[in-house]
């Protein structure tokens, strides 16, 4: 979603700002913009539709420069995808604004700033900031306290910075729902909506919390709480790579990063699984004394990350012996549920950032789950931050708006999870031993997995021109058939749909004929007999099946069927060894259909609006 960088600096910052927008690509967006302060005070502002390369070459052109800027990709919520709506947004040539979040108060706060003789030459609500803060500052006060004062009037979420053409030698930066990072340097300073925008220039980190509004310049820092009072933040020294934006010689991120996935859950497990078991408190200090009162489990996130928390949930029952729950957050946050007692809160999420998961976790906390956790691949992230517990996936970052591997080492913690719970609620001796064993193949697993590619480039070929799919699953293998189905459904645009296979019967039956693939995931477990008849079921009506299928579960390819083999795992780790070949074939569709793989229409990697 939307993406913010800005820098104070003595040396020219367009650069800076334009590589800090490529790293936040990956993000999603649709338009782009920068505004420059020189240090005689003259603003430059370039904005475009498309990609940050088109601004690039606009900024340029006019061989624009400043030694102090703001610059913002757009995700468009409230305005179409035009320039005049593409941030940053001035009022006056004086003050230039870029925002991540939604102004929720717009339309009443238009109103009035209307009736003061503002004219608004966009339809965002971000246009309101910049003259709500030029108004402040019409009533003689500084860009701090404008800014100070402004935010008080802002219903909604918002990460914004300010900028004044009168005094390039700050920018005033305010977080409420949308986070915001300051990168320190040395006589320069810099913020962004993500610290990935900053690794080329600072590792040094503050991270802001909500209600902070902070004035930066070239060599001071001064942060101010909600209340107005200076506080002191933590400053964090970052150990995400540099490099973490390169492709490492493949085509697109989402294909790296699918072979990434052996290290990366190999790098998850490591000393925290030793040879008969786990290493203690691998949750966070004191997180063995919490988890041994575990008695119900309610898990929430969104997208991908709900795939993992639904197949936890089949985990945490079977093994562990803990009952679950798991729900989406928009859904969870917006009614009233009933807390189970001893129960533990769970969000998952490879951003820490998902506006929605968020809003969930501060809701929990008020209304008497007994703790939270959360399991997270960005160390830092709000949701790390304001959780009881976390748990690092260590996926590394991924760049690829389609999560691959963040969701498999989501999974891998979840059978960490599994048997942490499990040890204080009757986890057999044989079920430990076998998920441990299971733990230790993972990684090797993954890689033999990946071995088998070669064949699913040549099934893509045959999806390309199909409109709709239809993916089953029994058992913990229905999340990964979600999971199956919404990766193809993002990367290509095939309308994929995912159902448990004993519903067959109950409605997408309709749907079967030969224009419909259908991709069944059928490894060797006690329901293989179960799927086997739903297989029948589609056969008999003409249906063209794609079976992903353990070799020991007697599939035989035919006119009707084509079976892959898919290497024979441990029970426990089958659904993490499935997701991968799913993955694949939704890498390869995409690429014979030509769409984006990396940053799919309309879709962002980072959702941090509801
Ligand atoms: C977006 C991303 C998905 C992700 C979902 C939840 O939709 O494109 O890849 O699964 O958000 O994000 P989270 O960061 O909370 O896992």
């Amino acid at each position: 979603m939307c993406g913010i960088v800005g820098a104070v600096a003595e040396r020219n910052v367009v650069e800076i700002l334009l590589e800090g927008l490529k790293r936040l690509e990956y993000r999603g967006y649709d338009s782009a913009g920068v505004a420059l302060l020189q240090p005689s005070g003259e603003l430059t502002r370039i904005r475009r539709t498309g990609k940050v390369q088109e601004l690039a070459d606009a900024v340029a052109e006019d061989s624009a420069l400043g030694s102090t800027g703001i610059a913002h990709t757009r995700w468009a919520t409230h305005g179409g995808v035009t320039e005049r709506n593409a941030h940053p947004h001035c009022s006056s040539e004086r003050i230039s604004v870029v925002h991540n979040g939604i102004i929720e108060n717009y339309l009443a706060l238009r109103e009035a700033l209307t009736q003061q003789g503002y004219t608004f030459t966009s339809d965002t609500d971000t246009e309101t900031i910049a003259h709500t803060v030029h108004a402040e500052m019409q009533k003689g006060k500084s860009l701090l306290a404008a800014v100070q004062n402004s935010v008080k009037q802002f219903h909604g979420a918002y990460g914004t910075v300010v900028m004044d053409s009168e005094d390039p030698s700050r920018v005033v930066v305010a977080r409420s729902g949308s986070p915001l990072v300051i990168g320190l340097g040395l006589g320069e300073n810099f913020i962004a909506s993500d610290q990935m925008a900053l690794l080329p220039v600072t590792r040094r980190f503050i991270f802001l919390e909500e209600g902070d509004v902070a004035e930066i310049t070239r060599r001071e820092v001064s942060v101010y709480d909600a209340n107005g009072e200076p506080v002191k933040r933590e400053v964090i020294e970052s150990n995400i790579e540099h490099d973490a934006g390169d492709k490492g010689g493949c085509r697109h991120y989402m294909l790296k990063e699918i072979h990434e996935q052996p290290t990366v859950v190999r790098n998850a497990l490591q000393n925290r699984l030793g040879e008969s078991g786990l290493v203690a408190d691998i949750f966070g200090a004191g997180a063995d004394d919490i988890l041994s009162k575990v008695k119900h489990v309610q898990i929430i996130a969104c997208g991908t990350s709900y795939h993992a928390g639904m197949t936890a949930r089949y985990w945490l029952e079977q093994y562990a012996n803990v009952s679950c729950n798991v729900e989406i957050a928009s859904e969870f946050r917006y009614r009233k549920s009933v807390v189970h007692q001893n129960s533990l809160l769970v969000t998952i999420s490879q951003s820490g950032e998902t506006a929605d998961t968020l809003a969930a976790l501060r809701l929990a906390k008020e209304v008497g789950y007994m703790a939270s956790l959360t399991i997270c691949n960005v160390p830092g992230s709000s949701l790390v931050r304001e959780s009881d517990l976390a748990f690092m996936t260590r996926a590394g970052a991924e760049i690829g708006v389609a999560s691959t591997k963040a969701f498999t080492t989501q999974l891998t913690a979840f059978l960490m999870l599994t048997l942490a719970v499990g040890k204080y609620n009757g986890l057999s001796e044989a079920d430990s031993s076998s998920i441990v064993k299971a733990l230790h193949s993972l990684p090797a697993k993954l890689e033999e997995t990946l071995a088998i590619t070669q064949g699913i480039e040549d099934l893509a070929e045959e999806f390309a021109d199909k409109n709709h799919s239809l993916f089953l699953g029994r058992g913990d293998q229905y999340p990964i058939a979600m999971e199956g189905a919404l990766k193809l459904k993002e990367i290509s645009y095939i309308h994929a749909e995912a159902y448990a296979s004993g519903e067959l019967k109950h409605g997408p039956l309709a749907l079967i004929d030969d224009e419909m693939p259908v991709i069944v995931v059928a490894p060797n477990n006690e329901l293989l007999e179960k799927l086997k008849s739903n297989v029948e079921e589609v056969r008999a009506r003409g249906g063209i099946m794609y079976v992903f299928a353990d070799r020991d579960a007697r599939f035989a390819s035919d006119d009707t069927m084509r079976v892959i083999n898919v290497p024979h795992c441990e029970a426990p780790i089958a659904p993490i060894v499935y997701t991968l070949p799913l993955q694949l074939l939704s890498y390869y569709v995409a690429l014979i259909k030509g769409t984006d793989v990396d940053q799919p229409r309309n879709l962002a990697k980072s959702v941090t609006v509801e």
